[in-house]
């Protein structure tokens, strides 16, 4: 029933975590052969392009990664069926989405398109394949997975012997990968989770990774723990941004400063000083999806007040983005009618061209209701997404998207940096101060400026976490 030898990978899922994932195993697995399908026809064609610029994800070093392995063992195609029949090994890394209606709507995981996967995998699948999770998903959901895969027609327990029975072990496999650094995160991870019921499965799925990964950094636990560890990493980051966040607006009212203050909180070595970067709220397809999960779940459980203390990081970034909104407002004598506002930056955060649930975009739809005609600049988010992400039947007069930072801010009021972007530390800020009307306003949502040096120029500046 095992073999100990696999060969053949399909990784259902060519989004932010399939395609990157898959791209270094092939990379560093030469041996293997990957197909990473897709229903996405647009997405997979993308993924075919020969100009590497048009890959449907910006992340630094993905592109000569796809240079390197594509057409050779690593294939983006439509064709789930015979990618799955050849498979021994089948990662599902498809979109988990919080539910919109139903049952659990606006806290729950929409399973749909993991369920559709394991049904996908009923039908086509041939003799023993190795299901991994590699999405983020409810605990329990490897349940969830072995009932439908165990419910398909060729489904045996008994007269395993028979080459054509199909038969399945569930191994769940979080992926920790940040969008930005993905390359890196995967080449360098800080480890591999690997949860599962029988030994043998697991044992393949590490040595996978043992091509790369020192074997101390390979963590194997029972399903349950895999997969409530991924929830509660991302529960526990975005714990710390809320954190930090919350003590960036103490700072603006008693004259402390942010930086100063993670500086000294960060160099206590059991508080450690990566991710206290304070910002306009925690963006990403994930943090808060996973959070809401996570309620949920505890909601299930009848364990109302440890749902209700996740609960609350949510509410605090999104009062983080209302708060930096008014404060533009408040700064702008009160209204933003006929102001032109230059927003620096869409994605969620620096390095990558994803929007999904960037601060960005509710601080753009508190400003466009305000009257403010938006000057949008970013160096990797395309107009189309942009304004997929904020147009409306009305406001469309309200929106420019620009080539340049220097482009955006010409007689613009105020400039918002929402995201990090290197190049903003290093604009030529004297000529942007001369081409703006005056009084010309910075909000430094990022504290990634030169606050002094902006004042100095003449600016009014606005930073986040200090006064
Ligand atoms: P994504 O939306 O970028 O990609 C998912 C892809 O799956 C889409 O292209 C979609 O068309 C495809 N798909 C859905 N159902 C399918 C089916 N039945 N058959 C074939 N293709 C199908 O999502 P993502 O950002 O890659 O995230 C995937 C999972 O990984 C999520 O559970 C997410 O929580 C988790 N995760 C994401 C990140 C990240 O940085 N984005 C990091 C770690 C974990
Ligand atoms: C996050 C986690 O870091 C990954 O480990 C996880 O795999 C992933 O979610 C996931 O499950 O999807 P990602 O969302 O890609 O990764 O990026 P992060 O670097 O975590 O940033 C998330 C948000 O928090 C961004 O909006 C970022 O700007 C913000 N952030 C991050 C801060 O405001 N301050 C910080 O110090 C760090």
């Amino acid at each position: 029933m095992f073999k100990n030898n696999i060969k053949n990978i399909c990784c259902i899922g060519a989004g932010y975590v399939g395609g990157p994932t898959m791209a270094v195993i092939a990379y560093k697995c030469p041996d293997l052969v990957i197909n990473v399908v897709d229903k996405n026809f647009e997405r997979i064609e993308a993924w075919n392009s020969s100009n590497l610029s048009k890959l449907p994800i910006y992340e630094p070093g993905l592109d000569k990664l796809i240079q390197k392995c594509r057409g050779k063992n690593l294939h983006f195609s439509t064709k789930l069926k015979e990618a799955i029949e050849i498979a021994d090994v089948i990662f599902i890394s498809v979109n988990t989405p919080t539910k919109t209606k139903g049952l659990g709507a606006g806290f729950a995981c929409d399973l749909k398109w993991i369920e559709s996967s394991a049904r996908e995998i009923a039908i086509y699948s041939h003799g023993h394949t190795i299901v991994v999770e590699k999405s983020t998903l409810p605990v329990k959901t490897a349940e969830t997975i072995k009932n439908i895969l165990h419910s398909s027609e060729g489904y045996k327990s008994e007269n395993l012997s028979k080459p054509n029975r199909k038969t399945y072990s569930i191994i769940s496999n979080p992926e920790f990968l940040a969008e930005g650094t993905a390359i890196n995160d995967l080449i360098n991870p800080d480890r591999v989770l690997i949860g599962g019921e029988d030994n043998d499965s697991i044992k393949i799925i590490s040595n996978i990774y043992k091509r790369w990964v020192d074997e101390n950094k390979i963590i194997s636990t029972n399903l349950w723990s895999s997969e409530l560890s991924k929830l509660v990493s991302n529960a526990f980051l975005a714990q710390r941004i809320s954190s930090v966040n919350s003590i960036s607006a103490i700072c603006e009212m008693t004259g402390a400063n942010i930086r100063e203050v993670t500086k000294a909180v960060g160099t206590d070595s059991r508080i450690g000083d990566k991710f206290l970067n304070p910002g306009p709220g925690f963006g990403g397809s994930c943090f808060k999806k996973d959070i809401l999960n996570l309620v949920y779940l505890c909601r299930y459980y009848g364990l109302e007040e440890v749902a209700n203390y996740w609960e609350e990081i949510i509410k605090i970034n999104l009062w983080q983005q209302q708060r930096i909104s008014k404060l533009v407002i408040k700064n702008l004598f009160g209204t933003l009618s006929n102001k032109r506002i230059a927003i620096f930056g869409f994605s969620f955060k620096a390095n990558t061209n994803d929007t999904r649930e960037s601060p960005s975009i509710n601080i753009s739809k508190d400003l466009i209701e305000e009257s403010a005609v938006l000057a949008i600049y970013d160096p990797q988010v395309s107009k189309g997404q942009i304004l997929k992400e904020i147009s409306s039947e009305n406001n469309n007069e309200n929106i420019l998207i620009c080539q340049s930072p220097v482009e955006a801010s010409k007689n613009a009021d105020a400039v918002i940096v929402l995201t990090e972007w290197d190049e903003f530390s290093s604009l030529d800020w004297e000529f942007i101060f001369k081409e703006m009307r005056k009084p010309a306003w910075v909000f430094d949502t990022r504290v990634c400026l030169n606050k002094k040096l902006l004042k100095k120029i003449g600016f009014k500046v606005w930073s986040l976490g200090s006064n």
